[in-house]
């Protein structure tokens, strides 16, 4: 059977690299990005790029070989990813991102998250779910009365930011602070940015700020456990002598890096498409019980990290072609989570849509620790929308997103209701 092909788009290029540099513009990709993936898709599926500024790397867009590549061994992920950000090799920001699980390559990748994991089940998770609830109707008390409100800042900001200091037990007190730190790690890492000076000043400021805070948090819970990530983490500890509490600080950072933007997009970014579905917001309205496939619905149409690098340790085949040793690969999720070849009519929001099995948590070593965290905190959040606030209307024309690829997200979202 042959694979469904889109008809290529007149309006846009046809040359993979002019695709590519247009994805990767902000300005120039604008309201294309889909359409963007198709058209490369379409003409180069297997593609290496010859933009130097980001290692010349070879890109994917076919949902079968970016299940593929996620599996397989010779593509890794490791600290060059933490170098490609720029800046002084030897920052305090640089040194503690390296010890993240996410830029490390088995065997370490393997053992520090198998430790880290014991202390997040999904029983720990699961019984988040009272307060996510009780915080997201508790934003729209705050709000109802007003008839409306921007989305971003008032409500899908506040979801995960609230939820992670919960899990990991900072107190409330400290969340403004630690906000202001984890915002300034991730304006850091935007790779939007050029690295001057005063941005690396404000990463290390923050990476030390958020250090010296969970080393005295860390301490005051072996004194003292308690029932939250932190404890859990430093029990762990006891047994393992291979967990230094650098690396519980840089699990810390990683969870709020990790969990934060994305899953704010994704609430964002999930009111918007259901906004512009009606039809599809009515049916979940009446039937509420959708809801949890309806988060991966929206999870698989418009997808929050929209990109993942890898790099080859060796020779790997690929369709045809020969990924070298030392290439970099760029696994475009939201391009496999529209791959036509794989979801019938993609473009559709569908909440009813069966397997969907979408790329936007990764997959194999290194898929999302969070997952099941972000999925409650955007069943919670975007259920409670479907029944608080019915009327719900976007305010402006064209949706406004931010210049960063690789963490997808709408700048605003205005609404009434
Ligand atoms: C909608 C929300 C989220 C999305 C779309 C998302 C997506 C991803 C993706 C694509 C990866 C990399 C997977 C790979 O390369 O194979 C990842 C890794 C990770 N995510 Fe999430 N994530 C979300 C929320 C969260 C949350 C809430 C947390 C925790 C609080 C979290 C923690 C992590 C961690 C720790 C890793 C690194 C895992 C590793 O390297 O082994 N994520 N996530």
């Amino acid at each position: 059977m042959s694979e469904p092909r889109l008809p290529l788009y007149d309006d846009l290029p046809t040359e993979p690299g002019e695709i590519f540099e247009r994805i990767l513009d902000h300005e120039r990709r604008g309201q294309d990005l889909v359409r963007l993936y198709h058209q490369l898709r379409e003409v180069a599926p297997v593609y290496h790029s010859e933009v130097e500024r980001v290692g010349r790397p070879w890109i994917l867009t076919r949902y079968e070989d970016i299940t593929l590549a996620a599996r397989e061994k010779g593509l890794v992920k490791d600290e060059r990813l933490v170098d490609q950000l720029g800046g002084r090799a030897d920052s305090p920001y640089k040194q503690l991102l390296k010890r993240m699980m996410a830029f490390i390559p088995p065997p370490r990748h393997t053992r520090l998250r198998a430790l880290v994991n014991r202390a997040f089940t999904l029983r720990s998770v699961e019984s988040l779910r009272p307060g996510v609830r009780a915080l997201v109707h508790g934003l729209l008390d705050e709000r109802e009365a007003a008839g409306g409100m921007e989305l971003v800042a008032d409500y899908a900001f506040r979801i995960p930011m609230a939820t992670i200091c919960e899990l990991l037990g900072v107190p409330l007190d400290a969340v403004p602070e630690i906000r202001r730190w984890a915002g300034d790690v991730t304006r850091r890492s935007d790779e939007s940015l050029e690295v001057d000076p005063d941005l690396e000043r404000l990463g290390d400021e923050a990476v030390l700020g958020f250090s010296d805070f969970f080393r005295e948090l860390i301490a005051s819970r072996r004194r003292q456990p308690r029932d939250d990530l932190i404890s859990d983490l430093v029990a762990v500890q006891r047994e393992a002598s291979d967990l230094a509490d650098e690396d519980i600080i840089a699990t810390a950072l990683l969870l709020f890096q990790a969990g934060h933007d994305t899953t704010a997009n994704m609430i964002g970014k999930g009111a918007l498409a259901l906004a512009r579905n009606p039809g599809e917001f009515q049916k979940l309205r009446e039937r509420p019980e959708l809801i949890a496939n309806a988060a991966e619905e929206l999870l698989r149409f418009d997808t929050p990290v929209q990109l993942s690098v890898n790099f080859a340790l060796e020779d790997v085949p690929c369709r045809g072609e020969t990924i070298r040793k030392g290439d970099a690969v760029f696994l475009l999720r939201g391009a496999a989570n529209r791959d036509p070849a794989r979801f019938l009519d993609p473009d559709r929001l569908d909440l009813e849509r069966r397997e969907i099995e979408h790329h936007s948590f990764g997959l194999g070593a290194h898929f999302c620790l969070g997952a099941s965290l972000a999925r409650l905190e955007i069943q919670e959040g975007i259920l409670a929308l479907a029944e608080r606030l019915p009327g719900l209307r976007v305010e402006i024309e064209e949706p406004v997103y931010k210049p960063q690829l690789h963490l997808h997200g709408l700048e605003a979202l205005p609404v009434s209701w």
